[in-house]
């Protein structure tokens, strides 16, 4: 079993090239490991090219390949360039994990500010839409592939506090839907995966802003709504996410994959 990535199984996608936005941060980089012990080639897409450099080390360490590319998910021509860079360094692209996300702010909806719920949106909703476009051609050339959207339970439940990202979620909930519609055309299966709060530094964030100054008094309660009693790892996250891109999920199209722990059965 390898520390690095949890897992024990076979390489399901030896020579596939996976792309993954966000992928310097905590669950984007866990997926990108995954994906490489798994077999992948991975196009890694963030905000900075020096967050990417561990990122590239990691994959390297794991015996595969990693090109970075620096670019906004929100911007199209930032989207239609790591795609171009994508597959002129590799060949192609197989697999899609719309990853990038940002949490905005803990108000209440009657002072969420405008400026931060445009932001989140731009970001977490046509950051999925401009990758899910940009990828089809590519892929579609290949002879098809695999895309998972990171939404979360945020995306099937409600909370006043971080309206745009609820808002952000349920719309990543309704893109998986609308393109696994229309996609399968292509050969392109369309899914998303729900977590509940996974360790990463989005979650010290929220934490920091629920409770001000109490961050753990704040996550020991999120964990008791948790019928396993705590976060997810990225680990935990990113092994879903290799399933449904692999071909053992190959009837697996439009569906809502929760990880967390049982917490949306209450
Ligand atoms: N952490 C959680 O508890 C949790 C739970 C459910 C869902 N999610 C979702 O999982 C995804 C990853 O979250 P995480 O916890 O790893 O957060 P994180 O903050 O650790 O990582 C997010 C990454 O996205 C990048 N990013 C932000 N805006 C971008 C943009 N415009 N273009 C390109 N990259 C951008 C950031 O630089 C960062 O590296 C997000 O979509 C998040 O909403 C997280």
């Amino acid at each position: 079993m390898s520390e690095q990535t949890g897992h024990t199984s076979s390489k399901r996608l030896t020579g596939k090239v996976a792309a993954v936005t966000g992928a310097a941060g905590g669950i984007g980089r866990a997926i990108c490991e995954r994906l490489a012990a798994e077999g992948a080639r991975v196009v890694a897409v963030d905000l900075r090219a020096g967050d990417l450099e561990p990122v590239v080390a990691a994959v390297r360490a794991l015996g595969s390949e990693a090109h970075a590319v620096a670019a906004d998910v929100s911007v199209a021509a930032d989207v239609a360039r790591w795609v171009d860079e994508g597959v002129r360094r590799f060949g192609g692209i197989d697999l899609l994990v719309n990853n990038a996300g940002i949490e905005g702010v803990v108000k209440p909806l009657e002072e969420y500010p405008d400026d931060v719920f445009d932001r989140v949106l731009a970001v977490n909703v046509r950051g999925v839409f401009l990758g899910l476009k940009h990828v089809h051609p590519a892929m579609k050339a290949r002879g098809g592939g695999a895309i998972v959207n990171l939404a979360s339970v945020a995306g099937i439940t409600g909370n006043g506090l971080i309206s745009a990202y609820i808002a952000s979620k349920h719309a990543v909930v309704g893109l998986t839907r609308a393109a696994a519609t229309t996609y399968p055309a292509a050969g392109i299966r369309v899914n998303a995966v729900l977590p509940a709060p996974v360790e990463t530094r989005m979650m010290r964030s929220l934490e920091e802003g629920f409770l001000p100054g109490q961050p753990a008094a704040l996550k020991q309660m999120m964990a008791s709504q948790i019928p396993l009693g705590r976060y997810a790892e990225p680990a935990e996250v990113a092994g879903i996410v290799a399933f449904l891109l692999s071909d053992e999920a190959g009837y697996v199209n439009g569906s809502l994959y929760t990880v967390d722990g049982g917490m949306t059965t209450f």
